[in-house]
């Protein structure tokens, strides 16, 4: 073990789900029903600055606010991210409080993944600050523990997977392949910047309750298996309508839990509307969408321009953010305060 660095600043990319983590074998240990595959992105990230104080044991927790103070973040937050901190104070045995504060890149809780990759942050800068070097295996298992299972799998870049497998306590992601294998896009038309009202740890509570979580479970190791490969021969033909399918059957599922959870506004139908044109025009352009309203339109680099431009054009699309695949986290060396 080195020398303890007392003060860290990490970065940690947000992944988009290709196969989605939607209904949990144990919600307590972040255990999923099944596995999930993402890509993970680039230009959407956490960057998360831990201090150590060996010699309190109280945490601060300072958030970017859209006007660019380091505020306190409101009590949920603030909570999941203290538990997160004593569970790693608990593990390696480090007494002492922890100082923290984060940004995001892009809009928090709005079904861009900014717990997966706030929690990676977290974690990556928390255990550089104890003086520990983690690896890919265990920082992935680490992220999951905060209990935002997506974290898992933006613990490393590229394409990755995260097996649902029984009675595995690591329970951690795993590459499929590198950023540099295959130069995907992602043009996210962002039709809602604002907060989800239900997060996805009430939608994975409520996804048994609805009639078609069963015959979704049922026709994933198929998917999955079709995923896999489409990655292995870089065949977007073969990838694309997967990735729709399990966006709609997502939405399906949540819209017809008890209670519904509806998180299409909608633009969000418009986009999806766009997409369909765009590839009867010829662009090879496939849209999904994690548990929010906005749309992720996977394409290869001579699409970006296309898709952009057009969905930027939408009455109903407040922004776009062009992302693609890129390299997972770091350590970096600008601290936040
Ligand atoms: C729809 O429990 O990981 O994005 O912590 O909010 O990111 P967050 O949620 P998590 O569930 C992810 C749900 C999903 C699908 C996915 O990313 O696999």
């Amino acid at each position: 073990m080195t020398e303890p660095a007392r003060k860290a600043t990490a970065v940690a990319p947000s992944n988009i789900a290709f196969i989605k983590y939607w209904g949990a074998r144990d919600l307590e240990r972040a255990l999923p029903h099944n596995p999930s595959i993402s890509m993970t992105l680039s230009r959407c990230f956490s960057r998360c600055t831990v201090e150590h104080r060996p010699d309190g044991d109280e945490h601060r927790v300072l958030l970017r606010s859209s006007t660019g103070e380091l505020r306190p973040p409101g009590a949920e937050f603030t909570q999941r991210v203290v538990r997160h901190l004593d569970r790693i104070r608990k593990m390696t045995d480090c007494p002492g409080g922890f100082h923290v504060a984060t940004e995001n890149s892009f809009p928090a809780a709005a079904g861009l993944a900014s717990s997966a990759s706030g929690f990676a942050s977290l974690s990556l800068a928390a255990t550089r600050a104890l003086g520990l070097e983690l690896d890919s295996r265990e920082l992935s298992s680490l992220s999951r523990l905060s209990g935002s299972g997506s974290a898992a799998r933006s613990a490393l870049g590229g394409y990755v997977e995260w097996p649902a497998v029984l009675d595995d306590p690591e329970c951690c992601a795993v590459a499929l392949a590198t950023a540099e294998d295959w130069d995907l896009r992602d043009v996210i038309a962002v039709v809602d910047s604002g907060p989800k009202k239900t997060s996805s740890l009430e939608g994975h509570r409520r996804a048994p309750t609805s009639p078609h979580y069963e015959k979704r479970q049922e026709q994933l190791p198929a998917r999955l298996q079709a995923v896999r490969e489409a990655i292995a021969q870089r065949d977007l033909e073969a990838l694309g309508p997967v990735l729709e399918d399990e966006a709609i059957d997502l939405h399906l599922v949540a819209m017809s839990s008890k209670p519904a959870i509806f998180y299409w506004r909608p633009a969000t139908l418009e986009v999806l509307w766009q997409v369909r044109s765009l590839r009867d025009e010829g662009v090879a352009a496939w849209a999904t969408m994690d548990a929010g309203p906005n749309v992720h339109v996977i394409c290869p680099p001579e699409a970006e321009e296309p898709v952009a431009r057009r969905l930027g054009a939408l009455a109903g699309v407040q922004s776009v953010i062009r992302d693609a695949v890129g390299t997972g986290p770091g350590v970096v060396s600008e601290h936040l305060f």
